[in-house]
C-alpha cells in the first residue's frame, strides 16, 4: 500500500523546509501523541495537560546519504535521532543485527543478538543516551519497571553511564533475566501482583530518583525506530512486504512503524510493509480492540511466552490506532503453536526466547490459512535470545 502519495510527501517536507528556513522550528518535538502539547523536559514521560503518552516527532526527512556506512551500529542513523549530542552517546555495539535468510523469501532479523540479548538495547541507547547528563547533574539515580529483558538492558546502559539503577519486576520473573539484571549492578525488587503493581511501584515517588519506565518514556520507544531503518537499508532500501512481530506493551511494533512511515514520507520507500502484531492467546488486548472483540484477561497469565504480559498496556489506543492506519493486521497463536514453533526454530539453529517463537508460529499459521504466501517477502524479527528461557528440553 502507497503510505502518501510522494507528491503529498514532497510538498509537507517542502512546507517543513520553509519553516525551517525562517528560523522557526527544532530538529524535533517531543509532544503529547493525543493533544499535541509539548513535554514539559526531557524527563517528562506524561503529557502535562491530558497524562496521555509522549512521542518523539522528528522534523527532518530520512535522507539515505546522511547514514554513516562505516558504523556497523544503531549509531550509523545518528543524524536522525537529533536529541542525542554525539559525544553523549551511550553504547554497547547494539544495532545493525544480521538479516538471515531462513528459506526462499523469509529472512529473520536477529534482534537476540543485541548486546544483552534482546531488541531492547535499541530503546536503552537511544533513552540512556539522551538522559544520563541529566540526571547525573541532579545526582540521581534511574528507575525502570520490566518484565525481565527490558529490566536486564537498562540496567546494563545505566552501567555503562555509570549511573545507579533500580529495577522493579514481577514475582515470577525467570531466572536467567533476574540473574543478568543484578550482574549488571542494579538493585531489584521483585514485586507481587500484576504487572500494573510493578509499574506504581517504580513510578512511587522518592529522592533523586528519576521513574525512566521504558514503555512510557518517548525516547526508549523512539530508539525502536532504527529496526526499521535497518531491515531497510539492509534490502537495499526495498524493505519486504510484511513484517511480523511480537506484540506486549507495544514499544516494538509503534517504534517499527515509526521508522517505516518515517521512510515512506521521506520517499526512501515507495511502500510500507505489511506489519503483522502477534499476540498469545492469553495476552492479547491489541488483537481484540483491533478485531472490535471484548477481552478477558485470565486470572495468571501462565503462557511460555514469559515476557509476553501486558494485559492493560497504557500504550493500547495509540498501538490500535497506529496499526489501522498503517493497514496492518493482529493475530492470536495459543500454546502449543508457540511451542512447536520454539522448538522448530531451534532445531534449525535458531535459539530464541519462546516469546520471539510468538512470530514465527504466527507466519505459520498464515501460511497454513493461504493469508500469506512463500512468495511473500517477510521479515519475522526475532526478538530475544533462548539462553533467557527457563524451559528445559
Ligand atoms: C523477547 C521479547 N519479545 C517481544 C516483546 C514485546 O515488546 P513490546 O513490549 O514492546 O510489545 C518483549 C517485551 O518485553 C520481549 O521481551
Ligand atoms: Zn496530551
Amino acid at each position: 500500500m502507497f503510505w502518501q502519495t510522494k507528491e503529498r510527501m514532497r510538498k509537507t517536507y517542502g512546507l517543513l523546509a520553509e519553516i525551517k528556513a525562517a528560523g522557526a522550528p527544532m530538529e524535533y518535538a517531543i509532544e503529547c501523541s493525543a493533544c499535541n502539547q509539548p513535554a514539559n523536559d526531557f524527563l517528562s514521560y506524561k503529557c502535562p495537560s491530558c497524562g496521555k503518552p509522549l512521542s518523539v516527532k522528528v522534523r527532518d526527512g530520512f535522507d539515505t546519504e546522511k547514514v554513516r556506512a562505516k558504523d556497523y551500529s544503531l549509531w550509523r542513523y545518528a543524524h536522525f535521532f537529533p536529541y542525542v549530542k554525539n559525544q553523549e552517546i551511550i553504547t554497547l555495539g547494539e544495532g545493525w543485527t544480521p538479516l538471515v535468510k531462513f528459506s526462499e523469501n523469509v529472512y529473520f532479523k536477529l534482534e537476540s543478538l543485541n548486546p544483552t540479548g534482546s531488541f531492547k538495547d535499541r530503546g536503552s541507547t537511544t533513552l540512556m543516551s539522551g538522559l544520563h547528563k541529566l540526571v547525573k547533574d541532579k545526582k540521581g539515580y534511574v528507575a525502570e519497571d520490566s518484565s525481565g529483558n527490558a529490566g536486564a538492558s537498562i540496567a546494563a546502559y545505566a552501567a555503562r553511564a555509570g549511573l545507579k539503577a533500580k529495577i522493579y519486576v514481577p514475582e515470577t520473573m525467570p531466572g536467567p533475566k533476574f540473574n543478568q539484571i543484578q550482574f549488571y549492578g542494579a538493585d531489584v525488587t521483585k514485586v507481587s501482583g500484576s504487572r500494573d503493581k510493578v509499574a506504581e511501584k517504580a513510578q512511587e515517588p522518592a529522592k533523586r530518583k528519576f521513574y525512566i519506565g521504558h514503555i512510557l518514556h518517548p525516547l526508549f520507544r523512539d530508539g525502536l525506530r532504527s529496526l526499521a531503518y535497518e531491515i531497510a537499508e539492509q534490502f537495499d532500501w526495498q524493505p519486504p512486504s510484511k513484517v511480523f512481530l511480537p506484540v506486549s506493551a507495544g514499544t516494538l511494533l509503534l517504534g517499527i512503524i515509526d521508522g517505516f512511515k518515517h521512510l515512506a514520507e521521506s520517499c526512501v520507500i515507495e511502500a510500507l510493509p505489511h506489519v503483522i502484531a502477534c499476540q498469545t492467546g492469553q495476552v492479547s488486548p491489541l488483537y481484540h480492540l483491533f478485531k472490535n472483540l471484548a477481552y478477558h484477561p485470565p486470572l495468571k497469565i501462565t503462557s511460555v511466552a514469559d515476557a509476553l504480559v501486558s494485559v492493560d498496556p497504557p500504550l493500547l489506543s495509540l498501538m490500535a490506532r497506529s496499526l489501522k492506519e498503517v493497514n496492518g493486521e493482529a493475530i492470536v497463536v495459543e500454546e502449543n503453536e508457540i511451542l512447536d514453533a520454539f522448538k522448530e526454530l531451534a532445531a534449525k539453529g535458531f535459539f530464541v526466547e519462546p516469546s520471539s517463537a510468538v512470530a514465527y508460529a504466527a507466519y505459520k499459521r498464515q501460511l497454513e490459512n493461504s493469508e500469506t504466501s512463500t512468495g511473500d517477502k517477510t521479515v519475522i524479527v526475532l526478538t530475544g535470545a533462548g539462553l533467557k528461557t527457563m524451559l528445559e528440553p
